[in-house]
């Protein structure tokens, strides 16, 4: 297995719950683990966003942060960083990706206009929508048969997107948008014969075609590994050319940017970002800041330079696919193959004792605090389903998923190790696990507040 490239300078410690205090914490937080405290938790694999250890060379460069409100010595070192990673002749800086997407949205998108994904994240459809436009995602058929091993499965579907755009509905897509890697649908890649035929297809119809490049270091890294084309190329020469082929981006840097808190717009088009700016120093901070410290933007400087190094890819591709294996032996599947920043559970066939109403993934991601302390999300029906107004599932999602994602250079082996050795514990009496009701739910965005109670 390739050796992390790195060693540990600063360590943090981790809290052992009893399995009564868990009982009684995840009661408290109504069932829904976004609501528990982060000294509940023994492995936190809610979110690989934001959550990654720095480097010393990063924290470095952060004390030298210039916190000038306007020009300051950080911004450049940023937008130098950036510009010359992603080719864009425009940069504008964001707190976070969603902030981003808020922009770049309410700026491009009219009322009635269709967003098309392979995969629109949660808040990227929450977004879209929120600047009045539909967002529809076209998954590529291979990415419905959860254990295929076919190498691209984020793919989006160019036949159905060559349709669409031909069609009667063809006028009113407004933007296409690639999500790389593909985190609604199994973390997984998106091959560049793909991000090719999405452009050629983009141009002839005249439509923008723009990149979600949140995990866009980790999409290069399994496009180097599973696309023959690309063996030998660097990681950074890889990403550039997905950049050349988009007509902007959307990142949140908070994945491959390896620092806390971070996102960025990339922009051609002069007069899309004279809009977009106007509407970041309106709502975020002046273009040069954006939301963020000079301190945040030393450490995404630096950040962005670490996180394409083979080396470290490769470490990281390989630790997550032991895992999968180690969680496969236990006897729960996963999505098939293994991505590099989360591994999805196929809750749905580990539990058929519960169906889709019962929220089997949830109950699983439940059951993995309650055993080991280990934090995940649900992405299932609980997710995704279409509810009545009285909390009753109308369409169930067509998976029942449990994420783990995997927080970047954070935990050892042996973290892994007591993660699978957990869902092995689960594997052994999968029967023994119950369901769950929906006791309340707020407006949109669903998972992050609903709140549940088990069934009896
Ligand atoms: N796009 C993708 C593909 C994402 O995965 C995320 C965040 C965003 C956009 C939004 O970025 O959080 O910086 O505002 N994903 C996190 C996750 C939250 O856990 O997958 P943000």
């Amino acid at each position: 297995m390739p050796l992390p490239p790195y060693r540990i300078k600063v360590v943090e410690p981790i809290p052992f719950l009893s399995p009564e205090e868990r009982a009684g914490a995840l009661h408290l937080a109504g069932y829904n683990p976004f609501n528990l405290r982060a000294d509940q938790i023994t492995i936190d694999l809610l979110s690989d966003s934001g959550t990654g250890a720095t480097s010393a060379a990063q924290e470095a460069a952060a004390a030298v942060g210039d916190e000038s409100y306007a020009g300051a010595r950080s911004w450049f070192r940023f937008l130098d960083e950036v510009a010359d990673l992603t080719g864009y002749p425009h940069i504008l800086p964001v707190h976070q990706g969603r902030a981003g997407e808020r922009i770049l949205f309410g700026t491009l998108l009219r009322p009635g206009q269709i967003c098309v994904s392979n995969t629109h994240f949660d808040t990227t459809h929450a977004n879209v929508e929120l600047a009045g436009a539909e967002a529809r995602d076209l998954p590529c058929p291979e990415a419905l048969d959860l254990d295929s091993h076919e190498p691209f499965k984020g793919n989006i579907d160019l036949t159905a997107l060559a349709e669409l755009l031909a069609g009667p509905d063809g006028e009113r897509v407004g933007l296409v948008l690639m999500t790389i890697t593909n985190n609604g649908l199994g973390a997984q890649p998106v091959s560049m014969a793909n991000l090719q035929a999405v452009h050629a297809l983009c141009r002839q119809h005249g439509v923008p075609f723009f990149l979600d490049a949140a995990r866009f270091a980790e999409n290069a890294w399994l496009v180097r590994e599973r696309e023959p084309e690309y063996h030998g190329w660097t990681p950074r020469e890889i990403a550039r050319q997905a950049f050349d082929l988009a007509d902007g981006c959307v990142i949140s840097l908070k994945k491959d940017g390896l620092a806390s808190i971070g996102g960025c717009i990339g922009l051609r088009d002069d007069d899309l970002h004279a809009r977009c700016e106007a509407n970041l120093i309106a709502t975020e901070g002046f273009s040069t800041y954006g939301g963020l410290a000079g301190h945040d933007l030393e450490r995404l400087a630096v950040g962005l330079r670490e996180v394409v190094d083979p080396a470290y890819l490769s470490a990281r591709a390989a630790a997550t696919t032991h895992l999968a294996q180690l969680i496969n032996e236990a006897g729960v599947d996963t999505v098939q193959p293994a991505g590099i920043h989360a591994l999805y559970l196929n809750a749905g066939r580990l539990l058929p004792h519960l169906s889709p109403a019962e929220f089997p993934g949830h109950s699983l991601g439940c059951q993995l605090f309650l055993d080991g302390g280990v934090r995940c999300a649900e992405l299932g029906s609980l997710y995704l389903g279409t509810m009545d107004e009285q909390h009753r599932l109308v369409t169930p999602a067509p998976f029942e998923l449990v994420r783990l994602a995997i927080p970047r250079r954070v935990y050892s082996q042996e973290h892994f190790e007591y993660v699978a050795e957990t869902l092995a514990g689960i594997a052994k009496d999968p029967e023994r696990i119950t369901g769950y009701r929906i006791v309340s739910t707020p407006p949109i965005l669903r998972h992050f507040k609903v709140r549940l109670a088990p069934l009896p």
